[in-house]
């Protein structure tokens, strides 16, 4: 059983994240963290209670942590992908969940889950890394705490904000700088470069759609999204990159992962936000060299997208 804390900003791809998380018999979920991204602080907030809902989830408890990036304001947040309210417009159908936040903060819930476990915990974030760089910065007595921390963010070959930046490290680049080069924490880097790969076409969604009311209504959801991956793959389907890192955090191995140093462009110029991999096979190793992450590169794509399927119709 994988003891998951997931740290979010719903969003459509979020949402089969967390959906995915609380249909898997493999997965105990003990918190859901919240922060600002892909829409607002509140509105992500609203659908992550709502999406926990859906699963019928009103036993774990949600946080809400920050609404802003560390250092700089956040230029702008993902609307035209995902929808104003986060969820194609569609988020009031979900339904409402009885029991709301837990009375503290996003990082004071995760320091108490992590400190009451009895085993590590597995952290997947899924949004800008602000709440996680504030939980690791103020409480690095959690990190022993910390089985892995399974991070969808970066690109190694380009961008989708920018031509050079991915959206949630662009997002609070300060941020994933400290968790990504500063923290001795196992962390595992699934990058858009992977999770586009595992795109997923009309065929899947049908199956997913016609699996039960829950995948129907996980498929109504995706209308802006879909539009948005209509013109940038250039075909039906969507990219579900957060749900594939849980994947990875259920199953960990389904990625294949290499060692390598990663580095954050924090510069206020236009590669803001790039994460720059550096897998030489000559690079400088030893004392000096800079922290190693395992970054996935390469899976077995249909496998991925078949664990995807039947983890969301379970
Ligand atoms: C990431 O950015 C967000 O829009 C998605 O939810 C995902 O976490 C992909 O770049
Ligand atoms: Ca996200």
């Amino acid at each position: 059983m994988t003891r998951l804390i997931i740290d979010t900003d719903p969003g459509i791809d979020d949402t089969f994240a967390l959906v995915l998380a609380c249909a898997s018999p493999e997965v105990d979920l003990i918190g859901v963290t919240t922060v600002f991204g892909n829409v607002g602080l509140d509105r992500t907030t609203r659908n992550a209670l709502r999406v926990l809902a859906l699963c019928g989830r009103e036993d774990v408890p949600v946080a809400a942590g920050a609404d802003r990036p560390l250092v700089h304001p956040h230029a702008h947040r993902a609307g035209a992908v995902h929808g104003e309210d986060g969820l194609s417009g569609m988020a009031d159908t979900l339904p409402e969940r009885q029991t709301g936040l837990v009375g503290t903060d996003a990082v004071a819930l995760m320091v108490r889950l992590l400190d009451s476990s009895p085993e590590p915990v597995t952290i997947v974030p899924i949004g800008p890394l602000t709440n996680v760089a504030l939980l690791l910065a103020a409480h690095p007595s959690v990190r022993s705490k910390i089985e892995r921390l399974v991070i969808m963010g970066g690109g190694l070959a380009g961008g989708n904000v920018t031509a050079a930046a991915e959206f949630n490290v662009w997002s609070d680049p300060e941020a994933a700088r400290r968790v990504l080069v500063e923290e001795p924490v196992p962390t595992t880097l699934v990058p858009m470069d992977i999770t586009t790969r595992c795109a997923v076409d009309l065929s899947w969604l049908d199956r997913l759609a016609a699996s039960g009311p829950r995948g129907a209504t996980l498929v109504r959801l995706t209308g802006t999204y879909r539009k948005h991956y209509q013109r940038t793959l250039g075909h039906e389907g969507m990219v579900i990159h957060d749900a594939v890192a849980v994947a990875e955090a259920i199953r960990p191995g389904l990625l294949r992962t290499s060692r390598m140093p990663v580095e954050v462009e924090c510069g206020m110029g236009p590669a803001r936000g790039a994460t720059i991999a550096d897998p030489r096979e000559h690079r400088v190793r030893g004392e000096d060299a800079p922290r190693e992450i395992d970054v996935a590169v390469d899976a077995d794509l249909d496998e991925v997208r078949t664990f995807l399927l039947s983890g969301l119709t379970g």
